[in-house]
């Protein structure tokens, strides 16, 4: 019971009696009171006192953990939902230290459905809503892979694909595109810009992957990501060659264009962003999707 001053204001306020009118009467408080009397009355080293006392504390701590859990998730994912808006503005290049995130989001990048096999949009589904990881990973929304397609090592694929345009107007200006794949340790999710061309790189983020730091997990090294910009996706025969190369890329050798450094120490990562890279740019992935960027506009 509380004492003092903090008992007098509690002792004027109406639901405080109320609920002590109704604690009076229940005949299970009344049992739980006694019992607390008496493990209370034990002795500190009593075996009964101990175990009363941690599980009192298991209990508090619980009913902590799951009202706050409770409570703050809304607030988790308006954080992710910030977070996802934030790497997608970054890739785009329209991410500055004050930008207002959701008004830039809102006001710059349009949000669209892709059927991966057609390359066509997908317009009576929600596209704000829709959400690919999770597609990815429901049996009615996927694709299974088989093996030897399987560059990327994913197993599986959403049928239909979140796609991300900025524009300005009508013309479309960059063309973001979400791409994984497994590298070392992780899976490794991001997104590639493409130019209007849909050929031509813009930049490259990934926003989850758990590659070691400091090897693989320079693959969020803005240094590196900067290497990306002008690199060409198609040779002339359709197929996507980009790719990364053991070192650093020799700019006067024909073929540059397709290449970007590898990672270094980190061979592994440098292979699996590659084949993630090929498996997404190839008819697998987006391929259908931006030939008929290029050819309808
Ligand atoms: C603790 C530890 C963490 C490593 N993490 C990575 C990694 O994240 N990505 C990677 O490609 N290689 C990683 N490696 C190194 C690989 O085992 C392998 O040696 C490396 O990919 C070969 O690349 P290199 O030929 O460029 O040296 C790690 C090695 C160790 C010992």
């Amino acid at each position: 019971m509380p004492n003092g001053r903090l008992k007098e204001q509690l002792d004027k306020c109406e639901h405080y009696q109320k609920l002590n009118a109704y604690l009076d009467k229940s005949e299970s408080y009344q049992k739980f009171d006694a019992y607390k009397n008496k493990v209370l009355a034990l002795g500190n080293d009593s075996l009964e006192k101990t175990i009363a006392v941690a599980l009192s504390l298991c209990f508090v701590c619980a009913i902590l953990v799951s009202f706050s859990a409770v409570v703050l998730r809304p607030l988790q994912i308006e954080n992710k939902a910030m977070d996802m808006k934030k790497n997608i503005l970054d890739v785009a290049g329209l991410l500055d230290e004050d930008t207002d995130i959701h008004q830039a989001f809102a006001d710059q990048i349009e949000e669209k459905l892709v059927d991966i096999i057609t390359g066509d949009y997908v317009e009576d589904m929600d596209a704000v809503g829709y959400d690919q990881r999770k597609a990815a990973k429901d049996p009615a929304q996927n694709i299974t892979l088989d093996s030897n397609s399987d560059i990327a090592s994913i197993k599986r694929k959403a049928k239909i694909a979140k796609v991300y345009l900025v524009k300005k107007g009508d013309t479309i200006q960059s063309i973001i595109l979400p791409m994984h794949g497994y590298g070392l340790w992780s899976t490794m999710y991001g997104f590639l810009a493409l130019e209007a061309d849909g050929q031509t790189v813009k930049s490259i983020n990934f926003y989850d992957q758990a590659e070691t730091p400091g090897l693989g997990g320079e693959v969020v090294n803005p240094n590196w990501r900067a290497l990306w910009q002008g690199k060409k996706v198609y040779d002339d025969a359709g197929e996507p060659v980009l790719k990364l190369v053991k070192g650093v890329v020799d700019t006067n050798r024909p073929g540059s264009e397709f290449q970007v450094d590898g990672l270094a120490g980190a061979t592994l990562t440098s292979n699996g962003v590659s084949n993630l890279v090929k498996y997404w740019m190839s008819a697998e992935g987006f391929a259908p999707y931006l030939d008929k960027i290029r050819n309808d506009g």
